[in-house]
């Protein structure tokens, strides 16, 4: 992935050109990770470029703002037009969009008292998050020597940039061992989740997916999943999840904004199931991208079309 330089960036409510979106490195947010995120992706529709979930995605951004003290100086409305705006100054058909809201500059007490609270959206296109192939193929899953932080530690269910040093120290050791996503264990040596994904398994013809309880981050696209699996017949379960049940699944999948639906095909060198994509996983990616590409006519409420430039009378 690279950043096209040529594109622009929506700052504190205008929009600006890439290489003029920036902060100073006396931000608080800069030391401390004093922030919030959030991630989503915008499809391709038969009737023009759509946000996937998008409410939820803001409702979670919010959420995650107040369980860090931060308040969001926009509407749900004005995040929302915002959002469409840069999508549409860039003239993206799809892409990622990462809205960010952290502290700025005024002090490097620890207290961010006095530092405003900035906002900043950006979108480029992304491809498959973990390659292209391993949509078709499965992923190699390694379980990270770090244990994902408890929420008596940090929120676990808010999206704060600091928590994802976590995350990413368990990304950076699973690529030096050769694996392509690290699995992070809670503090009670279940399952929590991948660095940036939740995690679902294939038992018997029913899926399970472990919850808040596992440290995890409550995903969108977790959500969407559960609802798709118990729409297309599947029994849903959600509870405690182990090692031992991940090893003895016949299917796995990550889900995510970024990952969407990407099976795994092996833990630590053991292989999971048939050691490639399962056929119920497969059905559950169809279903998602069917929801997400505006096919699925039923799920037309998670879409959020980008609106047309006004077109001005002459
Ligand atoms: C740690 C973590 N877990 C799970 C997810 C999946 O969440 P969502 O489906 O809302 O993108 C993400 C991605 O945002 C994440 O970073």
């Amino acid at each position: 992935m690279t950043f096209d330089q040529t594109n622009w960036v929506w700052m504190n409510g205008e929009v600006v050109p890439w290489n003029a979106a920036t902060i100073h490195v006396s931000a608080h947010t800069l030391h401390y990770g004093s922030g919030v995120f959030e991630g989503m992706r915008c499809y391709q529709t038969a009737d023009g470029p759509a946000l996937f979930r998008m409410r939820e995605h803001l409702h979670r951004l919010y959420a995650s703002a107040e369980a860090y003290g931060i308040r969001i100086p926009y509407s749900t409305e004005e995040l929302e037009d915002a959002v469409c705006e840069t999508i549409r100054c860039n003239d993206f058909a799809s892409c990622y969009v990462r809205p960010i809201c952290y502290h700025g500059t005024a002090s490097l007490a620890v207290h961010p008292r006095n530092c405003p609270v900035e906002m900043v959206i950006l979108a480029w296109p992304w491809g498959a998050y973990l390659g292209e192939d391993n949509i078709a193929r499965g992923v190699r899953v390694t379980v990270a020597s770090w244990t994902k932080f408890h929420s008596r530690m940090l929120p676990a269910t808010a999206k704060g940039c600091g928590g994802y040093l976590n995350s990413m120290l368990a990304a950076r050791e699973a690529a030096a061992g050769g694996y392509d996503e690290a699995l992070l264990l809670d503090e009670a040596g279940n399952i929590a989740e991948g660095s940036g994904e939740n995690l679902f398994l294939v038992r018997d013809g029913r899926v399970l997916t472990n919850d808040e309880r596992s440290s995890i981050l409550l995903g969108i696209t977790r959500d969407s999943v559960i609802e798709l699996a118990r729409d297309l017949g599947y029994e849903v379960e959600i509870r405690t999840l182990t090692l031992e049940d991940l090893l003895a699944a016949d299917e796995a999948f990550f889900t995510g904004t970024a990952v969407e639906v990407t099976p795994i095909r092996e833990l630590d060198g053991e292989v999971i199931g048939g050691g490639t994509r399962g056929p119920i996983t497969e059905r559950i990616q169809q279903a998602y991208l069917a929801a997400a590409t505006g096919q699925d006519r039923r799920r037309a409420g998670w879409l959020h079309f980008v609106p047309a430039p006004a077109t001005v009378a002459v």
